[in-house]
């Protein structure tokens, strides 16, 4: 069988293949609990590049700094094409394998070359006039997400009052993310609740992964015939006029793929940014008392990837990498966590005094396939907008449950917070906020929020009728 791939190097005979090699599963309760720690037992038998299994397909996993950007940056090794990929082309991956569905909806993430250049910059032309508080589509959504945070905040005053309980997730960044997506592609709200069940399901490879991806790849194939009847200031018809060409199918799949970071991936580093600040992460919480959102952005970005590990990449030809021969047509699953590792050896709160950068970060990847400018800068504001808002509101946060009984969802991409359970006081002010003004007139005002670490209040019975945990 040819993947078109070109014979340059060929592995040694005897050296293992991945199918020859004893792989222990990743996706098990200790990985749930504490990832790093399986990474560092895995770099400790292996090295640099482990082999695993991922829900029974062996992988390699790459840990190194070194080998992921490695990885991340050569694209004439390492194709994004699933057509390369030997064990999909044999037939040999399970029945129903749960993530084959989301690899299998072509588009940008899973090009090569030319069509890829292409379609990145459909993405790029399209949400330029999104990214920044510069522009006027961007100035509607930068206010949008502060006003969003307002109601969102005013509401839960309503409901239970200035101090009190409350879950993040469900009643803070979750919706928040929900309407941003609503407002940039011009949907119908109606769809949301179900839509970012439906992108968790297929992200996660759960029960139903393969008709959620059917599902919720239908409904944004509406949403692009819907505005392709009816323009509008939004991210799908921006799509359309940038690329004319486009079917309704194929913007729905990238629209599809763009659903997944804005309302996945972005909520997760709101969440993320929060859990570092509300466990007390020292070089964190110093930034966001100095006022560095973008810096308290980078930091938790550096302990905890919302994108843990990337998309996989499929080997072109036989290579080698850390202490192994990958065989042409190999997957490799590159991790930003377990590369983080590596730059964080002297531990979190001195990366701050460090030589390393903390913008040396893979959480947007890197190379060909890193996150387009545009959407960098869009995810960036909302985050930081949605941070930087958080603690104008609230004067005090504390976190509900021990960090270790948090309930985390570890995907084989995506590690976030189903939950994140706090005891609140609002700011006097807060729910008396109303409409806000431009967000920079009230910028900066955050570091009067009371930083304190986290410290148990509630006895562990005591809060899991809250957090289910
Ligand atoms: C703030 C949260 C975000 C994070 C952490 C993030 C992270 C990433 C990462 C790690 C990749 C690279 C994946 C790879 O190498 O295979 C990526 C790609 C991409 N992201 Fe983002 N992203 C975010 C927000 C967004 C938003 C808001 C959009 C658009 C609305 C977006 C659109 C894209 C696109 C189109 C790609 C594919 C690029 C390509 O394959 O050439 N991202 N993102």
């Amino acid at each position: 069988m040819c993947f078109g791939m070109e014979m340059i190097t060929s592995a040694p005979a005897g050296s293992p293949t991945l199918e020859s090699l004893r792989v222990e599963p990743l996706l098990t309760p200790e990985f749930d609990a504490d990832p790093i720690r399986v990474y560092e037992r895995l770099r400790r038998t292996y090295g640099p590049v482990a082999p695993v299994g991922l829900m029974g397909v062996p992988v390699w996993l790459v840990l190194g700094y070194g080998e992921v950007l490695d990885v991340l940056r050569n694209e004439s090794t390492w194709r994004r094409d699933v057509q390369y990929w030997r064990a999909r082309a044999y037939g040999q991956l399970p029945p129903d394998w749960p993530l084959l569905a989301g690899y299998e909806v072509r588009q940008t993430m899973f090009m090569d070359d030319k069509e890829h250049r292409h379609a990145r910059q459909t993405h790029n032309e399209a949400l330029h006039p999104f990214r920044d508080g510069n522009t006027a589509q961007g100035w509607e959504i930068r206010t949008a997400v502060a006003r969003c945070t307002d109601d969102l905040v005013a509401a839960l005053a309503a409901e239970s009052g200035h101090v009190g309980y409350t879950d993040l997730c469900a009643r803070y960044s979750r919706p928040l993310l929900l309407m941003v997506t609503t407002k940039l592609f011009g949907f119908p709200s109606e769809l949301g609740d179900e839509l970012v069940h439906d992108l968790w399901l297929m992200l996660d490879g759960g029960p139903g992964a393969d008709p959620a991806a059917g599902r919720a790849l239908a409904a944004m194939t509406r949403v692009a015939a819907h505005r392709r009847e009816r323009p509008a200031d939004d991210l799908t018809s921006y799509m359309l006029l940038t690329d004319p060409g486009l079917s309704d199918e194929e913007l729905g799949r990238e629209l599809f793929m763009n659903a997944v970071y804005l309302n996945d991936i972005t909520n997760t580093m709101v969440l993320n940014t929060l859990l570092e600040v509300l466990v007390g992460n020292a070089s964190v919480r110093r930034t966001l008392s100095t006022g560095q959102l973008e810096e308290t952005l980078n930091r938790a970005v550096l302990i905890n990837p919302p994108a843990a590990n990337m998309p996989f990449r499929f080997a072109s030809r036989d290579v080698r990498l850390g202490n192994f021969w990958i065989r042409a047509g190999d997957v490799a699953l590159p991790s930003a966590a377990a590369a983080h590792q590596e730059l964080m050896v002297a531990g979190p709160d001195q990366v701050a005094e460090s030589m390393v950068s903390t913008r040396a970060h893979l959480g947007w990847g890197a190379g060909p396939h890193q996150c387009p400018s545009a959407a960098r800068e869009l995810g960036s504001m909302i985050v930081t907008t949605a941070v930087g808002r958080f603690f104008e509101h609230f004067d005090r946060a504390e976190l509900a449950v021990p960090p270790d009984r948090l309930p985390w969802r570890s995907g084989p991409m995506v590690r976030g917070l189903r939950q994140l359970p706090v005891h609140y006081e609002l700011s006097r002010n807060s729910a008396a906020v109303g409409r806000p003004g431009r967000p920079s007139d009230r910028a900066g005002t955050w570091h009067r929020w009371r930083l304190r670490p986290y410290r148990p209040r509630v006895s562990r019975g005591g809060c899991s009728r809250h957090c289910g945990g």
